[in-house]
């Protein structure tokens, strides 16, 4: 089911045939030429295993890869510490006075520069403190904040002892934090009293404090003072960051682990309703994640400034703010807060602030930007960008080209990133000195990644042809598993192809065999970049008590790329049907943002009497989507009651306007 409207418009673009080559200046400099793609096709294995060695291992690996699909093992001999390796070793080498972290609090006015030096004694602090507090090697850590310097000292002070972290997203609700806790079977758990968003102090304790009451397993919360809040605290559990970090000893003998040591679990929706811990390991991964992002953004460690915009809670943070970047050493901007806190103007601010050369961001962004006016950005000095990435849905081409004309100066190259959560980096993507770029395509797998398109009978398409997008051979960022269920990794991506990975992305070829993503082909929806299930927001639909059924589809929508729309019928003993149906939208809508996140949030609610379902009692989905999305309706013969999608039809006109 991928969505229609991005297939029309790659359509008409290929028939444009729109292309930009790489400038002059970015051929004479690139990090690569063309040439990296057969070097790497020729021996993928000695290509990543080169890559590898730039890393700093305490013991050198002598085995590259073992393969028993579907499980792989990178550098498995090898020994390394992936907080050494984004810290230590530039220290060491006498960067420690290089900027990391170029810190932007979303209160005007707040920053603070803080240099690889100083972040390594904070981690060293921070990695004391957590082994005072009894963590070990092995044990889960939760990590739950805002976008400040101590998420990513967090996550390193973590990866310095080998205790696996698990981020999760601060716009997470009390529910779905507690079930990523008990799942993960975490002990500590790191947070702050809030953060800031729009100028207000939003509350994570307070959430912490509701999730802790469902996992009686956590001993210890961590947690930073950012907004001076007042919070709850229990005596015993509760710990303030600054009595137990700060005081802390300011070096820490990092011990090395095995390769295949686990690094990291970030929860991910996929098409159930409960969440996978996608789990992934120290040495392919932090190979995987610095090479791409060396190459993929011809990164000049020198004189790059990096911004990625993501939040530290998704996998793009974790792999192009915290490990990809602070591997390759480069001076990077972390900023707080919302887009349009303190003027709809305060990125370009930021980049003619901190000259950022690098740009990464989402399409949704891109397209706010572009409701908000050229003028924002044109009010600002971006003579310093250099390049523009684009990472999370697929990527229209108006908005490829306006970002290209109005942030990029018509200069900069654009890279459209395909990857995922579970693929650890990027891993389709142009090369900026060597790929002609085509507005809205991915291009090319990375050296290295061998990908493919093909039918459902697993063979590849010709040219010019669409079909589902696998990967045919492991790579070294690959999850190693979905955290305590091998079984439901074997099934989930290994069991529609034999000896192949399948992401659930739709993908198109082109004539000249170049790759277009066309959206997810299940029942994973993508809102504004965000990941979720359309079984996750039904689960939580039916939690509501006078929802009787529902049924979610992800809509087209101008800004987000998706929208979630859910169709619901009442339970009998729902008094309030008829009565106000307003307000039981609004009370539905609240309570998924609720057992959720107000990212899961309904754009539409729509009450029906009945929902269409096939003689066999399956929701039709599709034609679901067909009305969401105003689509003439195709065939409904197999419905038990095609009048019910008529009945639908004329509710979607009343309920429209919501919100
Ligand atoms: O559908 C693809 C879409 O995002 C999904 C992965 O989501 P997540 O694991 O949250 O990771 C997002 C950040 C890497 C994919 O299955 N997606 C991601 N990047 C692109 C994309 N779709 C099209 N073009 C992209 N560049």
């Amino acid at each position: 089911m991928t969505d229609h409207h991005h297939e029309e418009a790659v359509e008409a673009l290929l028939h444009e045939n729109r292309r930009f080559a790489p400038s002059a200046d970015f051929v004479a400099t690139a990090n690569v030429g063309p040439n990296v793609y057969a070097e790497a096709a020729a021996d993928p294995e000695a290509w990543w295993a080169e890559q590898a060695r730039t890393l700093e291992w305490a013991t050198p690996f002598t085995s590259v890869l073992e393969w028993e699909p579907p499980f792989a093992r990178w550098f498995s001999d090898g020994t390394l510490n992936a907080s050494v390796n984004c810290l230590d070793r530039h220290v060491a080498a006498g960067r420690g006075e290089k900027v990391a972290l170029h810190w932007v609090g979303e209160p005007e006015g707040e920053a603070a520069d803080i240099t690889y030096a100083e972040l390594l004694e904070r981690t060293c602090r921070a990695a004391n403190a957590l082994e005072s507090l009894g963590v070990e090697a092995g044990d889960r850590v939760v990590i739950y904040m805002p976008m400040i310097p101590e998420a990513i000292v967090a996550m390193l002070a973590c990866a310095r002892i080998g205790a696996p972290h698990s981020v999760i997203f601060g716009g997470f609700s009390a529910e779905a934090l507690a079930d990523r806790i008990t799942d993960a079977d975490a002990q500590v758990i790191i947070t702050a009293d809030g953060g800031f968003r729009r100028g207000v102090a939003s509350g994570l304790k307070v959430e912490v404090d509701a999730a802790l009451t469902l996992c009686p397993a956590v001993t210890t919360s961590l947690v930073v003072r950012r907004t001076g809040q007042e919070v709850g605290w229990v005596e015993g559990r509760d710990l303030w960051w600054h009595d137990v970090v700060d005081p802390a000893a300011p070096t820490h003998e990092p011990k090395a682990f095995a390769a295949e040591h686990p690094l990291y679990i970030m929860y991910t929706s996929g098409t159930t309703a409960k969440p996978k811990g996608i789990f992934h390991t120290t040495g392919g991964y932090l190979t995987h994640t610095s090479t791409t992002h060396r190459l993929v953004f011809d990164i000049k460690p020198e004189t790059d400034i990096c911004w990625t915009s993501a939040d530290i809670g998704w996998v793009t943070g974790h792999s192009y703010i915290v490990y990809g970047p602070l591997a390759n050493g480069v001076t990077q901007v972390m900023y707080e807060g919302t887009p349009d806190a303190g003027g709809k103007d305060r990125w370009w601010r930021i980049i003619e602030d901190y000259k950022v050369t690098i740009l990464y961001t989402a399409p949704t962004a891109i397209r706010t930007f572009m409701k908000w006016g050229a003028e924002f950005p044109a009010g600002h000095d971006l003579s310093s960008l250099r390049l523009l990435g684009s990472v999370g849905e697929p990527i229209n081409p108006e908005a490829w080209m306006w970002y290209r004309k109005h942030i990029g100066g018509g200069r900069c190259p654009i890279v459209d990133t395909w990857w995922q959560t579970e693929t650890g980096g990027i891993m389709i993507t142009p090369l900026p000195g060597v790929t002609a770029t085509k507005p809205g395509a991915a291009m090319v797998p990375f050296p290295g990644i061998s990908a493919e398109i093909v039918d459902n009978d697993g063979d590849p398409v010709p040219d010019g042809h669409g079909g589902l997008l696998v990967i045919t051979r492991p790579w070294p960022g690959m999850l190693r598993g979905i955290w305590g269920d091998p079984e439901r990794y074997a099934d989930t991506y290994w069991s529609k192809f034999d000896g192949m990975y399948f992401a659930g992305d739709g993908a198109k070829r082109d004539d000249d065999g170049d790759m277009w993503l066309l959206g997810r082909v299940d029942d994973v929806m993508n809102v504004s970049g965000h990941r979720l299930s359309t079984a996750e927001v039904e689960h939580a639909l039916v939690g509501h008590p006078a929802v009787a059924e529902a049924a979610v589809v992800g809509a087209h929508d101008q800004i987000t790329g998706q929208a979630i729309v859910a169709f619901v019928t009442l339970t009998a003993s729902s008094e309030l049907h008829g009565a106000d149906d307003r307000e039981i939208i609004a009370s539905i809508r609240a309570h998924v943002a609720e057992a959720i996140s107000p990212i899961a949030k309904p754009r539409q609610v729509i009450l029906t009497p009945e929902l269409p379902k096939t003689r066999s009692g399956k929701i039709m989905r599709r034609l679901l989507r067909d009305i969401a999305e105003h689509r003439a309706l195709g065939d409904v013969t197999t419905l038990t009651d095609p009048t019910v999608v008529n009945m639908i039809d004329g509710l979607m006109a009343v309920h429209a306007e919501d919100d």
